[in-house]
């Protein structure tokens, strides 16, 4: 109601007297009037004008007043009566009048003054309850605002205890590999001494054993032997100390080449799906090495999916950061507790039966992918499957680049190369193949022919096993050196960790067992083309 316009008060009585002297004093003391004389036309005017007072006479033809009065109370609860009557004189009328709802009641006939003072009170009262009524939704409302921002503020608190409680754990994790880390290098490495020691006298024995029952225990010994070095090869893998032959890989042709292999090694339950990025880039890794870990992922999934089901490698780039790329490896498997995936990386954590697993697997993978510059995530749920993520470094090599290097640029131009090797088949493939693309070889099976050979050779590129029996390849490549000192020369062993090499030889370059020809072609190109400064 703007300011000016009157206030409208709905005046009911039958009796056209009484109404008249009732609207002239409303009038008379400032408010707009309504008139009404049953209880059925008050009613309608209120539905329609809804005056904020009706001045209502009990006594009406149609219908009671005190009816009316309790009818609008249902109805407009907002709506003041006051009822007047010559007969509220005993206080029973009073009260029932009360009862039904009126806000106040007046006797007639009132003085002007007393009626228009009667209505002004029960306005001023309206007043004030409406402002309290305007003061109690504000506060409502700002009680709510203020309880929504407690609520959200809870909330955020909550998210940073969950992410702090993350970051520690992550960091827990991390310090617990690192210590598992140092550890286990450490005993790798005395461990992978002994072995050597015992491989290498087993050999001797077993090749000089002329009783056939001593050569069969030999044997024996030397079979178990090789199986520890295999061990102590992946704990080395894990704490990070073995010697990578790290190049820029193309991972897609990785996983295509060595597809078959992987399908094999799944067996005819489980059905295998590529998803790769046509154009992911190169990553920085050791291939034999990655091509093994995914060897290692793929067995894992197999286990998890003793009835069958579905395993997907995919290739991706990284969403959050262009510099990775992902390797996954995703199964249908049985899936993974949160417990078993805080130790899954732990060397010699297994839940597979005696026999079954080592419990070395993912931790060579996390050691490698570690070690390479890379992370590993592992997402798993109960039931429903494994995803095991290696995030690689992305190489600044793109595939192409990567491919042609891999093809051209490795022939020879009948540069002399002397090869020496105990193991006969080995020595073989490296001759064929490197006569093959242009080199002219010769080849000895120990050091001591190898000396000789050198003497009328004049070889431009020795290409020597660090491990064999007798004088090993470091002692060779001394007395060698002796006659051409600087003979460019390129190691290659089985044995994973260089260590011994390394002590012995520096940082020669270095084949790892087994290699594929293109890398044997790859590294004596590089080795020949650094050049030891030797004269042909
Ligand atoms: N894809 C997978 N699904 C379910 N559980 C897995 C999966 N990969 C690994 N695990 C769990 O993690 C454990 C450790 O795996 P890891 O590869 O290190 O060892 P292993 O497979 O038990 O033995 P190993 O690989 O030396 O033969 C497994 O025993 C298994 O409980
Ligand atoms: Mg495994």
């Amino acid at each position: 109601m703007s300011a000016g316009e009157k206030i409208v008060i709905l005046n009911v009585d039958d009796l056209e007297s009484q109404r008249y002297v009732k609207t002239r004093d409303l009038h008379a003391a400032g408010f707009a009037v309504i008139e009404a004389q049953t209880g059925a036309e008050a009613l309608r005017l209120i539905e329609q004008h809804r005056p904020p007072l009706v001045l209502l006479d009990v006594q009406l033809p149609d219908i009671s007043g005190f009816e009316v009065c309790a009818f609008i109370k249902t109805k407009w609860p907002e709506v003041m009566v006051l009822q007047t009557s010559a007969t509220f004189t005993a206080s029973e009328d009073r009260v029932s009048g009360l009862n039904a709802g009126a806000d106040s009641y007046l006797v007639q006939p009132a003085e002007p003054v007393e009626l228009a003072a009667a209505i002004n009170a029960l306005l001023r009262v309206r007043r004030s309850e409406d402002a309290l009524r305007a003061l109690n939704a504000t506060l409502d409302k700002q009680v709510q605002a203020r309880t929504e921002e407690l609520e959200q503020a809870n909330r955020k608190l909550r998210e940073e205890v969950v992410q702090r409680q993350k970051a520690e754990s992550q960091l827990l994790q991390s310090q617990k590999m690192e210590a598992v880390g140092q550890l286990t290098g450490g005993l790798a490495h005395d461990f992978n001494n002994l072995l050597t020691a015992v491989v290498g006298n087993l050999d001797l024995i077993r090749a000089r054993a002329t009783e056939p029952r001593i050569a069969r225990l030999a044997e024996n010994a030397f079979k178990a032997a090789e199986r520890g070095s295999k061990l102590t090869a992946q704990l080395l893998a894990f704490s990070r100390t073995q010697k990578l032959a790290t190049e820029s890989v193309d991972l897609n042709r990785l996983i295509m080449d060595g597809y078959e292999l992987l399908k094999q090694s799944l067996g005819a339950n489980i059905a295998m799906q590529t998803d790769l990025h046509p154009s992911a880039p190169c990553v920085v890794a050791d291939y034999n090495q990655l091509e093994v870990s995914l060897l290692n992922l793929a067995i894992n999934a197999r286990d998890a999916m003793p009835e069958g089901g579905i395993l997907t490698i995919t290739t991706a780039c990284d969403a959050t950061d262009d510099r990775k790329v992902v390797l996954s490896v995703t199964d249908t498997g049985t899936g993974m507790s949160p417990e078993v995936i805080a130790r899954a990386f732990d060397p010699f954590f297994t839940t597979k039966p005696p026999g079954k697993g080592t419990g070395l697997g993912l931790s060579q993978v996390y050691g490698l992918v570690r070690q390479m510059g890379g992370d590993v995530a592992i997402k798993s749920e109960i039931g429903k499957g494994t995803s095991i993520q290696l995030l690689l470094r992305r190489s600044n090599v793109s595939t192409e680049t990567a491919t042609e290097a891999q093809g051209a640029a490795e022939r020879g131009h009948a540069e002399r190369i002397l090869i020496v090797d105990d193991d006969h088949d080995v020595r073989g493939l490296m001759t064929d193949f490197l006569s093959d693309i242009g080199y002219v070889v010769h080849e000895a099976d120990h050091g001591a022919a190898a000396l000789a050979l050198q003497k009328t050779v004049n070889p431009q590129l020795m290409i020597i096993d660090f491990s064999m029996p007798g004088t090993n390849g470091a002692e060779v490549v001394k007395a060698a050196r002796a006659v051409q000192p600087s003979l460019p020369v390129l190691f290659v062993s089985g044995y994973a960790d260089s260590a011994a090499l390394e002590a012995a030889m520096g940082t020669a370059p270095f084949l790892r067992k087994p290699f594929r020809p293109a890398e044997l072609a790859s590294a004596v190109r590089t080795t020949l083309d650094a050049g030891g400064g030797s004269k042909p």
